[in-house]
């Protein structure tokens, strides 16, 4: 069964999407993610449902062709996602999913999956940072 059907519906992807941003919204613990993020979370809140929606084996909202880690991390390239970053990110998801009371089997196998796109993208960086550096000592 995908976390799609588990889910069962849109609605309950759009309203995963909306909690986890008001959880970044009102929570102190999370300020340092908060203040990356642009100043109305309008546009975050909606690409968020959609790529859920499609990266969860529902409605393909986003584009099958941008849903993986590679595409993510360059669309992350301008923000820092270290340890920090990922952790509030985290922190974030598991609040709202707790929130939205959430069968506990349910909310760990989602937030291993979140948690392994994470070190996907994180894994990503490394190799385009690596791959600069490398560049950069042939140049010189
Ligand atoms: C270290 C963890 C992460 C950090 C710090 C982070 C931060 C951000 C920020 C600051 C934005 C820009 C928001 C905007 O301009 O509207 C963004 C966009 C986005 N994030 Fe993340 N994010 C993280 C992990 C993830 C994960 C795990 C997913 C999905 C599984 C995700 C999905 C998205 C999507 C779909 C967008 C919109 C991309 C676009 O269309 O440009 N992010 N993220």
């Amino acid at each position: 069964m995908s976390i799609f059907e588990q889910l069962g519906s849109l609605t309950a992807v759009k309203k995963l999407a909306e909690e986890f941003y008001d959880v970044m919204e009102t929570d102190p613990e999370v300020i340092e993610l908060r203040a990356i993020h642009p100043g109305k979370l309008h546009s975050s809140r909606k690409a968020l449902y959609k790529f859920m929606s499609e990266w969860f084996g529902g409605p393909t909202l986003y584009g099958e062709q941008y849903i993986n880690a590679t595409w993510l991390e360059l669309r992350h390239r301008r923000f820092c996602i270290n340890d920090q970053q990922r952790d509030q990110w985290l922190y974030c998801m598991n609040k709202a999913m707790v929130n939205l009371q959430y069968e506990s089997k349910l909310r760990n196998l989602m937030l291993g999956r979140f948690s392994d796109m994470i070190k996907s993208m994180q894994l990503q960086r490394r190799h385009v940072e690596q791959e600069k550096a490398e560049q950069m000592a042939r140049i010189r």
